[in-house]
């Protein structure tokens, strides 16, 4: 850089002085572009949402603890189920990873920013007000959405206004969704450091990036179809209305071409952070990268052919049932490869048991139930007996919760201390562990035979039958829901430097290999002085 000549009417400072402030406050995080920072919000709003979530999720147990209805009107109860989940998919999960990638990508790739500096500071400030779009819906006469997350017409179609906001909110939601993939997307394939070949990235990049790929193919597709949903509402469209010559299974067909995808837009990052977690604490290589490569990309292509197995009952003919239904299992070939590949990095590796290697085996574990349980759902005769019960609920939750919740808790744990410059509390980490782990099966493995005995899904009520393992669920879920405030504390702790421990440059023993390839290279800047790209 050529030398700034001193500027007199400033006071003889030089003038990039002036020109390199850091502003504070909200205006800080307002104007930030820096990845960072980007990162850290999407976490934070993330957390806020997963609490938002959480608390719904708790009514929702406390009203199930005993037959009949006690705290919730049924109106209100499906609102309640509905909203529970669309904020733990667009509000907590996907933005938890959104925020990881933000975090790492940069320094994994050593890119100076993330490619699209300005945009990404958009693509985190539409969150918060579809967040608050989507909460204020529950608000308005008629309530919020109350058809399930996903949106099934007829009912949709009838609700009030409540519903408009939802289909706002999840507008913005996809939106901010497919901006932050073309960003991810255009930072991988364009701002690696000099011999960041891509068959070298850390895996968390690859998963990321074929993530960012189906959220673009998938997250248009749900903007259609509830822009269809819009158009009957109130412009005399009859998409979805066999009166005028519609159909309401044809938005069963859109919706899940987004939403079984969905799944692995959620499940791919996960899965890149187990694959860089499991190697670290084995102190071995990933075994077997490039079949995880492969593997990634083909559960992204054959996740976008399986959508009608969501739709078993809905009358289609024999033919299309065998073939979703073997589409279906032929997931289980790449998953498979990818279990194997985990596991065969720990082999005979130097295995410790810290927080995020627990939380990554935890993943392992109950993931692969939630796989196998996949498979049964998967089956189309026994489908047609589970559908729409307790059993698929289950089966979800192993897979979102035990599956991208575990491996974002295994994700803050393990980049954690080079977040904050502080290591966490390990025995207090453990705790979170087991705690979470043990009341996690309590509340949702008892909803496999309350699924198997009949018990439908989304009910405020149930038959006595259902008392006692309903009970058992409630109790784990009230124990799972206050182990998350711990693990708030936890992080808190961590970011105040509780542990007294600063973060080394290596926080796991130098086990980490390809995990920070470069040292942090982000200077601060802002929108006065976005970075400079070749
Ligand atoms: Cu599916």
């Amino acid at each position: 850089m050529a030398s700034i000549p001193l500027d007199p009417a400033h006071g003889g400072h030089a003038h990039d002085d002036h020109h390199d402030h850091h502003p504070t406050g909200l205006k800080r995080w307002l104007t930030t572009t820096n990845h960072k920072d980007i990162g850290t919000m999407y976490l934070w709003f993330s957390f806020t949402m997963f609490i938002v979530g959480g608390i719904m999720a708790m009514i929702i147990r406390a009203e199930l603890f005993q037959p009949g209805l006690q705290i919730v009107k049924p109106e209100f109860f499906n609102q309640l189920t509905s909203l529970h989940g669309l904020i733990m998919v667009f509000g907590a999960i996907m933005p938890a990873f959104v925020g990881f990638a933000n975090w790492m990508l940069p320094l994994q790739l050593g890119a100076p920013d993330m490619a699209f500096a300005r945009m990404n500071n958009w693509s985190f400030w539409m969150l918060p007000p579809a967040a608050i779009l989507l909460i204020s819906s529950m608000f308005v006469p008629g309530g919020s959405v109350a058809a399930g997350w996903t949106m099934y017409p007829p009912l949709t179609v009838q609700q009030g206004y409540g519903m408009d906001l939802t289909i706002f909110a999840v507008h913005i939601l996809g939106a901010s969704s497919i901006m932050g993939s073309i960003n991810i997307i255009t930072t991988i394939l364009n701002l690696r450091a000099p011999g960041m070949t891509l068959m070298k990235m850390p895996m968390f990049a690859w998963t990321w990036l074929i993530t960012a790929f189906l959220l673009i193919a998938t997250m248009p597709v749900l903007a259609g179809a509830i822009t269809m949903i819009l158009t009957d509402r109130h412009f005399g469209t009859t998409f979805f209305n066999a009166a005028g010559g519609g159909d309401p299974v044809m938005y069963q067909h859109i919706f899940w071409f987004f939403g079984h995808p969905e799944v692995y837009i959620i499940a791919l990052p996960a899965f890149g952070v187990v694959s860089q977690v499991i190697p670290a604490f084995s102190r071995k290589k990933l075994f077997g990268y490039p079949s995880m490569v492969y593997a990634t990309a083909s559960i992204a292509i054959l996740s976008l052919i399986v959508w009608a197995h969501h739709m078993f009952t809905v009358g289609m003919p024999v033919a299309g049932q065998l073939y979703f239904m073997f589409a279906t299992m032929l997931i289980a070939v790449p998953t498979g490869v990818k279990v194997f590949n985990w596991v065969a990095t720990m082999w005979r590796g130097s295995i410790t048991l810290e927080t995020p290697m627990l939380f990554a085996l935890g993943f392992l574990f109950l993931f692969t139930l939630g796989g196998f349980t996949g498979i049964v759902v998967a089956l189309s005769p026994v489908d047609v007996q589970i559908h729409d019960t307790y059993y698929v609920v289950a089966h979800f939750h192993y897979v979102m919760v035990a599956g991208a919740l575990f491996s974002a808790f295994a994700a803050v744990y393990y980049w954690g201390p080079k977040w904050t410059g502080w290591m966490y509390e390990e025995k207090l980490g453990k705790i979170h562990f087991w705690w979470s782990l043990i009341a996690f099966n309590i509340a949702f493995f008892p909803q496999h035979f309350l699924g198997l005995a009949g018990m439908p899904r989304r009910i405020p009520d149930y038959n006595q039958q259902f008392t006692e393992w309903n009970q058992v669920s409630s109790i784990g879920a009230f124990l799972f829901g206050t182990a998350q405030i711990f693990f708030l504390i936890i992080v808190i702790r961590m970011i105040k430097g509780k542990s007294g421990v600063r973060a080394p440059a290596k926080p796991w023993d130098g086990a980490e290999g390809l995990e920070w390839t470069v040292p942090s290279p982000a200077p601060y800047h802002t929108f006065e002085t976005p970075p400079v790209v070749k």
